[in-house]
């Protein structure tokens, strides 16, 4: 089947089948992640079953199913007796490596895999079904405990670091001064523009307990004296307490109902200087259903938010006109996701 547009699945009963327990394919790679068996594979070499069983704590009747698994699935590589990573692996599933997604594999793990199990409710009540985004506190409780909030930036840097050269190469940065970044968690966008962009200044707007992060992350990506953090909460106040010549807001829309995807539009737009742009980017989706990824990725929203989803780029063209913007484009970023471009 093609994972993206899921249309080539045959009328075959094997075919059904397999798609019935394709959530054991994530499963394999979720746990081998939780065990840290690539990490350790990474740092150990080559290693027989016995000796990655004694190190990530296999118990001997599992071991060589499990392995096999993720060999089949194309995580491991198996020469002889002994297991490695296979290039997929060590190029995205050990820490420090160039497209390390170590952040989603832990979402999924922990949140999303426990929510698509409970996809009934969800889908009979339109409630989300984690005790997260039940709970109006609980995200900013998540931010000031250490542990956890080093995993929600992992992520957050996974899914922006994945979008930042696209972003690079979709807009004229050489002719920006500075560029605002609404939800910017702690920096790593506008960093990865800096870098590129020497020119360029650079600000985020987010949550005060994020303060700390940005700072650390941009210093140490050698950009803090080009960065600025303003922390506020962007439903409390009006308007944002920064304007810049290019405004960005991404992976931030899908998280509220359409009213507040209005209002936030509109507060972003209006911090955005004469002449300058809001680009916002989400997993933007087709009018048809002809992309299985985004409609996966829009009823995650469904699962772990109160009003989120993903949304039409019409959508969002009309939440830009009710900003007063009469300029609005569309432009693929990447595989994942829309870019969508507010002139002003
Ligand atoms: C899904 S993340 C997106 C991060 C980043 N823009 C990206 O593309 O990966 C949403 C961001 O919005 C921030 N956020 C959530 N509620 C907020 C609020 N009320 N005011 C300001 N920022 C908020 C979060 O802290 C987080 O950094």
């Amino acid at each position: 089947m093609d994972s993206t547009t899921g249309t080539a699945l045959t009328a075959s009963a094997t075919d059904v089948k397999r798609l019935s327990n394709a959530f054991c394919h994530a499963k394999l790679l979720l746990t081998a992640g939780e065990l840290g068996l690539f990490e350790d594979l990474e740092q150990h070499g080559p290693s027989t079953q016995e000796e990655l069983s004694a190190r990530v704590g296999l118990h001997a009747r599992a071991a060589r199913d499990f392995l096999h698994g993720l060999v089949l699935l194309g995580l491991l590589d198996l020469e002889g007796d002994r297991y490695r990573n296979s290039r997929a692996a060590s190029a995205t599933l050990v820490p420090g490596a160039p497209d390390y997604i170590g952040g989603f594999l832990h979402r999924a793990n922990h949140m999303l895999y426990p929510a698509w199990a409970k996809l009934t409710d969800a889908v009979t009540s339109g409630r989300p079904q984690t005790a997260g985004a039940k709970d109006a506190g609980a995200f900013l409780r998540m931010l000031g405990d250490p542990a956890q909030r080093g995993q929600y930036l992992q992520m957050m840097d996974s899914a922006n670091g994945l979008v930042a050269p696209h972003l690079a190469e979709a807009y004229d940065w050489r002719q920006v001064g500075d560029v605002l970044d609404v939800g910017g968690c702690r920096g790593n966008l506008v960093s990865q523009l800096l870098l590129r962009f020497p020119g360029l200044k650079a600000s985020v707007y987010d949550l005060a307990p994020l303060a700390g992060a940005f700072a650390e992350h941009t210093e140490r990506l050698g950009v803090a004296d080009r960065a600025t953090f303003h922390a506020g909460d962007f439903f409390a106040e009006t308007p944002l307490p920064v304007t810049a010549d290019v405004v960005v807001m991404g992976h931030v829309l899908h998280n509220w109902s359409p009213e507040q995807r209005a209002y936030l539009v509109k507060k972003a737009y209006a911090a955005v200087r004469p002449g300058g742009a809001l680009l916002i980017y989400d997993a933007v989706l087709p009018e048809e259903p002809a992309d299985l990824a985004r409609t996966l990725v829009s009823l995650n929203m469904l699962l772990v938010t109160e009003g989120g989803s993903e949304y039409t780029a019409a959508e969002c063209g009309r939440w830009l006109s009710e900003a007063g913007c009469q300029d609005v484009s569309t432009r693929p970023l990447g595989p994942t996701d829309t870019l969508i471009i507010g002139r002003r």
